[in-house]
C-alpha cells in the first residue's frame, strides 16, 4: 500500500474515532441510555444528509460563568423576591415538570389567575424574543417583568433589591460575581438570565438521530417526522427549538375563534395584521407541558396537532397520521436539567417581611 494512502486512511480512522469519542463524551453522565454508542446501533456512513434537516440538534453547554449561574439559580428559587414571600419563578416554571406549571393559567399573588398559559423556561434562550407576543427582547429583559407584575410575584424592583441587600450572603455573592457592594435589578435579572441559559435539554432521541445514529427513533416515529415535514408543520416549527424563531398568526388558514380577546403581537406593534399573531412556540419537550396553546384550550396533544393542521394548514389529519406526528413529537423530549435544590440564606432583622396584601 502506498504510504500516503495509508496515512490518509489512518487519519480517516482517527477522525471517525475522535468523532465517536466526542459523541459519547457529550452524552456521558446523561439520562439517555447510550447503548447505541457501544455498538448496538451505528453511526450512519455520512450524516451530511441529516445536517441539511431544518431541525437542528441542541448544542451542549460547556462554558458558563459558574458563580453567576449559581447565584441565578438561587434567585430562581427565591420566594422572597415575591411580595407574599411565597412565589418563586419555579412556582410557575416548575423544573420538575418541564419548566411550566401544567395549569391553564398560572396562580400568582393573592391567588390571582393570569390571562395566559405559562410557557416553559426550558430552551427559552433559543426564542427570538420572550413572551407569547415577543414583548421582551431577551431573557434578561424578561426577568424583570414577573417580580413587579401585580398578579405574578406582586413585588416591585426596589423591594426585591432591599430584600437581597438585607441578607449578607447575597451581598457577598453579588460582590463576587459583579464587584462592588451594590445589588440592583440589572444584576438580579442578569444572574437569572445566566441561570436560564443553562436550562437546555440536549440529547433527545431525535437529536441523536439528527447526529447520524440509527435506531434511536422507530420507523413509526420517523414516519411522523416525514408527515411533520410533508404536511408543512416544519414551515413554522424548525431550527434548534423546533419553533421560537418567528411570529405567526394563530388561524393562518382558518380563523381561530375560541379566543378573540388575546391580540398577541398586535399589543407590541399596533399593526392590524399582527392581531392574533404569536411567537411560534418551541416544540421541544412538548409532551411535558400540557395544556396547549396560549389559551390552554386543549390538554390533549393529539387534539393540539389536529387543530394545528386544520387552522394553520387547512388539512384534516387522520387518527393514524396524528398518532405518528405525536410519536415524533415525543422523540423531542431531551435530557432535563439536573438541579440540586439551592439552600437559601436566612432573613435578617432588616429584611422586609412578607406581605400577603
Ligand atoms: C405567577 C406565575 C409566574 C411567575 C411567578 C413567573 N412567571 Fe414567567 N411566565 C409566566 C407567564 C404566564 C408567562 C407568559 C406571559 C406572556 O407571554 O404574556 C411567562 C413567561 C416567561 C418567559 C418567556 C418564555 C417564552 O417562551 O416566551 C420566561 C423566560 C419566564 N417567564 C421566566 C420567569 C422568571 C425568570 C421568573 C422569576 C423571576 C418568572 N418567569 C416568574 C408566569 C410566571
Ligand atoms: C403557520 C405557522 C404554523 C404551522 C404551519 C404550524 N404551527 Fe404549530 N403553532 C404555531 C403557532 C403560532 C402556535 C401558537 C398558537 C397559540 O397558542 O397562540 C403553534 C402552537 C403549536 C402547538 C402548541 C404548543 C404549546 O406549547 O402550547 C403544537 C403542539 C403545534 N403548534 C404543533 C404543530 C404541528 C404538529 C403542526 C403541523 C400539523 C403545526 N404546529 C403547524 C404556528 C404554526
Amino acid at each position: 500500500m502506498n504510504i500516503n494512502k495509508f496515512n490518509a486512511i489512518s487519519c480517516l480512522f482517527a477522525l471517525v474515532f475522535v468523532n465517536v469519542a466526542i459523541q459519547s463524551f457529550t452524552t456521558a453522565g446523561g439520562r439517555v441510555d447510550m447503548t447505541y454508542g457501544r455498538g448496538r446501533s451505528m453511526l450512519v456512513e455520512s450524516d451530511s444528509e441529516r445536517s441539511k434537516e431544518l431541525i437542528k440538534p441542541i448544542p451542549i453547554n460547556y462554558y458558563y460563568d459558574k458563580a453567576k449561574v449559581e447565584l441565578g439559580k438561587k434567585l430562581f428559587f427565591e420566594p422572597r423576591l415575591s411580595k407574599s414571600g411565597g412565589i418563586t419563578c419555579n412556582s410557575c416554571h416548575n423544573l420538575s415538570t418541564g419548566g411550566a406549571d401544567n395549569l391553564p393559567s398560572s396562580i400568582g399573588h393573592k391567588w390571582f389567575f393570569g390571562p395566559i398559559n405559562s410557557p416553559t423556561v426550558l430552551n427559552a434562550k433559543f426564542n427570538l424574543a420572550q413572551f407569547w407576543d415577543g414583548r421582551a427582547k431577551d431573557l434578561k429583559e424578561q426577568a424583570g417583568g414577573p417580580i413587579a407584575n401585580p398578579i405574578e410575584m406582586g413585588s416591585n424592583h426596589e423591594l426585591a433589591v432591599n430584600v437581597l441587600q438585607s441578607i449578607p450572603e447575597y451581598v457577598q455573592w453579588f460582590k463576587q460575581v459583579y464587584g462592588g457592594e451594590e445589588i440592583n435589578v440589572d444584576r438580579v435579572t442578569d444572574a437569572l438570565a445566566a441561570f436560564e441559559e443553562t436550562l437546555t435539554t440536549p440529547n433527545s432521541r431525535f437529536d441523536h438521530w439528527l447526529n447520524g445514529y440509527e435506531e434511536t427513533i422507530s420507523e413509526f416515529e420517523k414516519e411522523g417526522y416525514d408527515l411533520f415535514k410533508n404536511k408543512g408543520c416544519i414551515f413554522c416549527h424548525n431550527g434548534v427549538g423546533v419553533g421560537g424563531n418567528s411570529y405567526r398568526k394563530f388561524g393562518n388558514i382558518k380563523p381561530y375563534d375560541k379566543d378573540t380577546h388575546t391580540l398577541g403581537r398586535y399589543n407590541v406593534t399596533k399593526k392590524e395584521e399582527d392581531k392574533y399573531v404569536f411567537k411560534v412556540p418551541l416544540l421541544r419537550n412538548i409532551e411535558l407541558t400540557a395544556p396547549y396553546f396560549h389559551d390552554a384550550s386543549t390538554w390533549d396533544l393529539d387534539e393540539a396537532v389536529k387543530i394545528m393542521a386544520e387552522y394553520q394548514l387547512g388539512a384534516i389529519l387522520t387518527d393514524n397520521e396524528t398518532s405518528k406526528i405525536v410519536a415524533f413529537l415525543r422523540t423531542l423530549t431531551g435530557e432535563q436539567p439536573s438541579i440540586a435544590l439551592p439552600i437559601l440564606p436566612p432573613s435578617t432583622a432588616t429584611t422586609p417581611q412578607p406581605n400577603r396584601n
